[in-house]
């Protein structure tokens, strides 16, 4: 049976092999994700592909905790995730009670939390009182109405140091990991040779100690739009869609239920 990964196996992944992370809200997917996924993130990106909102930011903690709790569930030896969402890690006091909660009322096994040097003292507060804590620096979502849309970051070589001192600082804070999201490779790959704890890429190219992707994004499932760092590896919106098309003429011409689905 599959181990769940300790922290320090995360750690030691870098230089070692790539990891592979990708997000689940619940425990049906979070199922068939076992065997293959290093980490799961319930990444607040639910709001979106699970509550079809515009954005990630009226995500909640008790959402969070609920959609965790239900990952968990469904994977029992796989390194969980949950992402703070916006306005739960406002000051170190904050963030503190609001990930306490999180460990509390969840098996979760870290939480992530969204800003570079401007978030360190509060990682550090987390870290220091026993919480794994995964960076997120680069673009970040929950940034999306202050910063007027989601842009790509680390295109001049201002950026570039301003992201490579982002990720000392979340590093030096005591992050096991952080996810470098919508950055040029090039600086995604600087700011990996300048961290010794693993950068999980999304949108930063290959150069980095491993990716993430949105579930629903690489199964074909959202349709709403595909980023171009997205890659579909199935067509999920066609196969469900034809699926239930084929099972609503069946219920039509009464070929479901057959004998064998009859008690
Ligand atoms: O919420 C999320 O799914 C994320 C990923 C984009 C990394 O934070």
């Amino acid at each position: 049976m599959k181990k769940k990964l300790s922290i320090h196996a995360i750690k030691k992944a870098k230089n070692e092999r790539l990891l592979t992370m990708i997000t689940a809200y619940d425990a049906i997917f979070a199922t068939l994700f076992e065997d293959s996924a290093d980490i799961i993130l319930v990444g607040d990106s639910l709001n979106m592909s699970f509550g079809g909102k515009p954005d990630t930011l009226s995500a909640t903690l008790d959402q969070m905790i609920y959609h965790t709790n239900a990952v968990c569930n469904g994977a029992k030896n796989t390194f969980v995730i949950c992402d703070m969402p916006f306005g739960t890690y406002n000051s170190p006091r904050a963030a503190l009670k609001n990930a306490v909660r999180v460990y509390q009322e969840s098996p979760a096994d870290a939480v992530k939390i969204e800003g570079g040097k401007d978030k360190a003292e509060l990682v550090k507060t987390l870290t220091d009182n026993g919480i794994a804590v995964c960076g997120h620096i680069g673009l970040l979502p929950q940034s999306v109405r202050g910063e007027g849309g989601y842009i790509v970051r680390g295109k001049d070589v201002t950026d570039m140091e301003r992201l490579i001192e982002d990720a000392e600082a979340i590093e030096a804070a005591g992050a096991f990991a952080i996810v470098i999201e919508g950055v040029k490779p090039e600086v995604a790959k600087a700011i990996k040779l300048a961290i010794k704890v693993p950068i999980i890429g999304i949108g930063a190219g290959a150069d980095v100690d491993g990716q993430v992707l949105v579930f629903s994004d690489m199964l074909g499932l959202f349709e709403a739009f595909t980023p171009k760092f997205v890659k579909k590896y199935m067509d999920g919106a066609s196969i469900v869609k034809e699926a239930v098309s084929t099972y609503k003429k069946e219920v039509e011409n009464k070929s479901f239920p057959a004998n064998e689905h009859t008690y």
